[in-house]
C-alpha cells in the first residue's frame, strides 16, 4: 500500500506506477503496452492535436468492504467511447482490448486504490487520439489508446453537502446537433470559460441551457441534472447532454425506491417546484444542489430540503449507489466486475 493520506484525497491527479497503451496502425490494433512514464512522444501533425480527433472516458475501481476490488459498469464506459470514436470518426476501441486495457491498469496499479472507509476510490481515464498526421481537415488513420488512473477523493469539496450552481446564459457548451452527447474534448473546452467563471464568483459549477431556445435545462457542468417531485426523479431528456451512467444507475434505483422516473424537458421556470436537485457524474456520484442562480436575470430557485444537509432522496440514491459500488449492497443488476488484485 502507498504511503497517501488516504483520507484528504481530492479529484486531482496523482501520479501512479503504470499505464496502458494500444496503438491502431495499418489497420489493426496492436497488443497492450505497460508503460511506467506519464510522458507520450507525438506527430506535431497529429489530428488530436489540430482537428480535435480526441474522445475520454471515466470510470472508478472501488476497494469494497469485503476487502474485493470491483469495476463499475465498464461496458457502458467502452460503449459510450465508442459512440464518441464515431462521432468524430476515429477508430473505434473493440469492447475486449477496453476491457483488457482497464483490468490491467487497475492491477498494475493495485496500491493505489484507496482503501475502504476512506471515500476515495481508483479513477480511471481512458484516452483514445489520433495519432496519424494530417495537415487537410480529415480524419487520421492511425490511433493510440491511453488508459491511465488515480486515485481520487470526492469531487466537489463540500463533500455529500448541498452546492450553490450558477446558470450561463452566455455561453453554450453545445450545439443542438453538435457533439454534446458525447465525451470529447472540444466539449469541456467549450465549457470552460463558464465554469471558471462560475467557480471565480462563489459557485460549484455551472449549469448550461439548450442553446436553441434557451428555455430548458441542459447539462450540470460536468453531470447530468435530476430532480425530485411528489414523489417522481426528473431529469432532462436532451439530444446535446452526454448519457450519464450515474444518472442511468440512479433511474434504476430511484424506481426500486418507488419513486415514479421521467425523462423530459426541464423548463427553466420548472426549478421553482422542485423538492430536491442533484448534479451526477461518476466523479461526483451525487451532489446534492441547495440552490441555483441564474446570473442574468437575478432569479434564484431554492430546493426545500436547503442548504444544510441534502434531501431524503438524494440521500437514498446516493447510499444505495454507493452501498452496491462498494459492496455493502446486492449488486442485483451486475453492475460491478470484481477484479483480483
Ligand atoms: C458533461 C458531462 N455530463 C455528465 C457526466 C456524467 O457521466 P457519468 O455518470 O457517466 O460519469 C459527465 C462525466 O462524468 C460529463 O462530463
Amino acid at each position: 500500500m502507498e504511503n497517501i493520506d488516504w483520507k484528504n484525497l481530492t479529484f486531482g491527479y496523482l501520479k501512479t506506477n503504470y499505464n496502458i497503451r494500444c496503438y491502431f496502425k495499418d489497420g489493426k490494433w496492436s497488443d497492450l503496452e505497460i508503460s511506467d512514464s506519464e510522458k507520450f512522444s507525438i506527430h506535431i501533425a497529429a489530428t488530436c492535436l489540430h482537428y480535435g480527433q480526441e474522445a475520454f472516458e471515466g470510470l472508478k475501481a472501488f476497494r469494497g468492504k469485503d476487502g474485493k476490488v470491483r469495476l463499475f459498469r465498464w461496458d457502458e464506459n467502452s460503449k459510450r467511447l465508442q459512440n464518441s470514436a464515431e462521432a468524430v470518426m476515429m477508430q473505434p476501441v473493440p469492447n475486449e482490448i477496453f476491457k483488457k486495457a482497464v483490468i490491467e491498469a487497475v492491477k498494475m496499479n493495485a496500491n493505489f486504490i484507496p482503501p475502504y472507509g476512506t471515500n476515495g476510490s481508483l479513477y480511471i481515464r481512458p484516452l483514445l487520439i489520433g495519432t496519424g498526421e494530417r495537415i487537410g481537415v480529415k480524419p487520421a488513420d492511425e490511433y493510440t489508446f491511453i488508459v491511465f488512473v488515480s486515485p481520487v477523493g470526492p469531487y466537489f469539496k463540500e463533500g455529500f453537502r448541498p452546492v450553490k450552481m450558477q446558470i450561463a446564459r452566455d455561453y453554450d457548451r453545445a450545439a443542438p446537433l453538435g457533439t454534446g452527447h458525447v465525451k470529447i474534448g472540444g466539449n469541456y473546452a467549450a465549457s470552460l470559460r463558464a465554469s471558471e467563471r462560475a467557480h471565480h464568483e462563489g459557485f460549484s459549477s455551472c449549469f448550461f441551457l439548450d442553446s436553441k431556445t434557451k428555455t430548458k435545462i441542459d447539462e450540470a457542468g460536468p453531470a447530468n441534472f435530476f430532480a425530485i417531485k411528489n414523489g417522481v426523479y426528473i431529469t432532462p431528456k436532451s439530444p446535446s447532454i452526454l448519457p450519464s451512467i450515474t444518472n442511468m444507475s440512479l433511474r434504476v434505483l430511484a424506481a426500486e425506491l418507488g419513486l415514479k422516473v421521467e425523462e423530459r424537458d426541464i423548463m427553466v421556470d420548472e426549478l421553482n417546484s422542485f423538492e430536491e436537485g442533484g448534479a451526477c457524474g461518476t466523479a461526483a456520484v451525487i451532489s446534492p444542489i441547495s440552490e441555483i442562480q441564474d446570473r442574468e436575470t437575478g432569479a434564484v430557485y431554492k430546493f426545500a430540503s436547503g442548504n444544510k444537509e441534502a434531501g431524503q432522496w438524494c440521500k437514498k440514491l446516493y447510499e444505495r449507489l454507493q452501498g452496491i459500488q462498494y459492496g455493502e449492497y446486492p449488486d442485483t443488476h451486475n453492475w460491478c466486475l470484481e477484479i483480483e488484485c
